[in-house]
């Protein structure tokens, strides 16, 4: 095949094809040995939500310029994406933004999504992460459409405290009744991901693992990370896995649980009374770079290696310019095959520091969680 030069603005960031042309075999592998398995897409960098953690309000206020329509890829962009990704062995897919449940129609995009299957036959894990927000209204569509589960985000129970959370007056009630209709209709299990601040949310931990232990969805508490550049984000902040495993341990005994895989971001423990389970996901004191298997594409089709990356490899650059399914495979398997990220494991560290010179680094709004 032809060396081919898609000429755009941002050349640097515009995938350059060297080699041979590379079909998909289903295994591709990183300079780390990692092989590519799951892909996440934004798919609207906006949100109904302010989090302080994540879009502080001072940041994205009504002056910050968000990607006009025209940037985002199309569901038929998506799609396309996404079979040359899962034939390159991608088994898990996960839409996120912003939040997902704002992109109009989502439910045709996951219809035409839950159509894939890996290489080997088998259907791929479909699953969506949102504020929960709208979850109680569109559960149904979305099950029908095709999705396998749902991660909702709730960082408190009290009202009060999950208000100053979001910063745009959300009910924890109006969460709550979305994760109640996701179990109802089978989006199963659900995960509840809460983002632990120390001094802000962390009297919620026991509250929390109290309110869903016994409900079969599995409660999971994240460190909160350094990602993005608008956080501000302060290790004495952080409160440590250990420390929440340990807290919750005085309260209801737990045992270590195995992984169900080696990729797996979070530590599970189990109830000892076999009431469900928790997990913990230590990305600031226990990185796991070392099995990290996950590309994300933002919204407007730039491939993101690493959550704390500063730029992506413009997809839909190639995409728009003609490409054919052979180069942009090519080009993802080359973009694949040089990455060496591993920020979390490197953080703080003088070889970290390369990575955060490079520019801002992306926010997590607009890569996805
Ligand atoms: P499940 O298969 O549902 O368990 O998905 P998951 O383990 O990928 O979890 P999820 O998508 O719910 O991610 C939960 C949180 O973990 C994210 O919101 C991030 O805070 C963190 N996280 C996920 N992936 C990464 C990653 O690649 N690097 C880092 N540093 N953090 C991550
Ligand atoms: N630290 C950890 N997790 C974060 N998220 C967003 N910002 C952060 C951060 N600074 C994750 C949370 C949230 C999801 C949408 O993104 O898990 O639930
Ligand atoms: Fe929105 Fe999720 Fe970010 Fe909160 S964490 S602002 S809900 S994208
Ligand atoms: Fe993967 Fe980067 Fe997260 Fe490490 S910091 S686990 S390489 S996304």
């Amino acid at each position: 095949m032809s060396r081919r030069i898609i000429p755009v603005a941002d050349l640097s960031a515009v995938p350059v094809i060297s080699g041979p042309a590379q079909a998909p075999s289903g295994a591709l592998h990183d300079t780390l040995a990692r092989p590519l398995r799951d892909l996440r897409i934004s798919v609207t960098d906006r949100c109904n939500f302010r989090c302080v953690y994540c879009m502080p309000r001072a940041v994205f206020d009504k002056d910050y310029a968000f990607l006009p329509h025209s940037a985002l890829l199309s569901f038929e962009e998506i799609e396309r994406l996404a079979r040359l990704f899962v034939a390159h062995g991608v088994e898990k897919i996960r839409l996120t933004g912003g939040e997902p449940l704002l992109r109009k129609n989502l439910e045709f995009l996951i219809e035409r999504l839950a159509r894939l299957s890996t290489p080997a036959g088998r259907p791929l894990d479909l699953t969506l992460t949102t504020n929960g927000s709208l979850l109680a209204r569109k559960a149904q569509s979305l099950k029908d459409a095709g999705l396998s589960r749902v991660t909702v985000s709730l960082d408190a129970l009290d009202d009060t405290l999950f208000r100053r959370m979001n910063d745009a007056d959300f009910a924890a009630a109006d969460v709550l009744e979305g994760i109640a209709a996701a179990q109802a209709v089978g989006l199963a299990p659900v995960k509840v991901n809460m983002v632990v601040k120390r001094g802000t949310n962390d009297s919620e931990i026991l509250p929390m693992a109290r309110h869903f232990k016994g409900s079969g969805a599995v409660l999971r508490f994240i460190e909160y990370m350094d990602v993005g550049s608008s956080n501000g984000w302060n290790m004495t902040e952080v409160l440590p896995s250990a420390d929440v495993v340990a807290r919750i341990a005085e309260h209801f005994p737990l045992v270590p649980l195995e992984a169900h895989s080696a990729a797996e971001t979070a530590q599970r423990w189990g109830y000892a009374d076999g009431s469900g389970e928790i997990g913990v996901i230590s990305s600031v004191t226990r990185a796991f770079c070392g099995s990290c298997t996950r590309a994300r594409l933002s919204t407007e089709g730039k491939l993101y290696l690493c959550l704390f990356a500063s730029s992506g490899h413009d997809l839909r650059a190639l995409l728009r310019a003609g490409a054919s399914d052979v180069e942009i495979a090519t080009a993802v398997a080359e973009i694949w095959q040089s990455r060496g990220d591993r920020y979390s494991q490197l953080r703080g560290s003088s070889a970290a520091e390369p990575h955060a010179q490079e520019g801002r680094r992306v926010e997590m709004s607009y890569i996805g969680g």
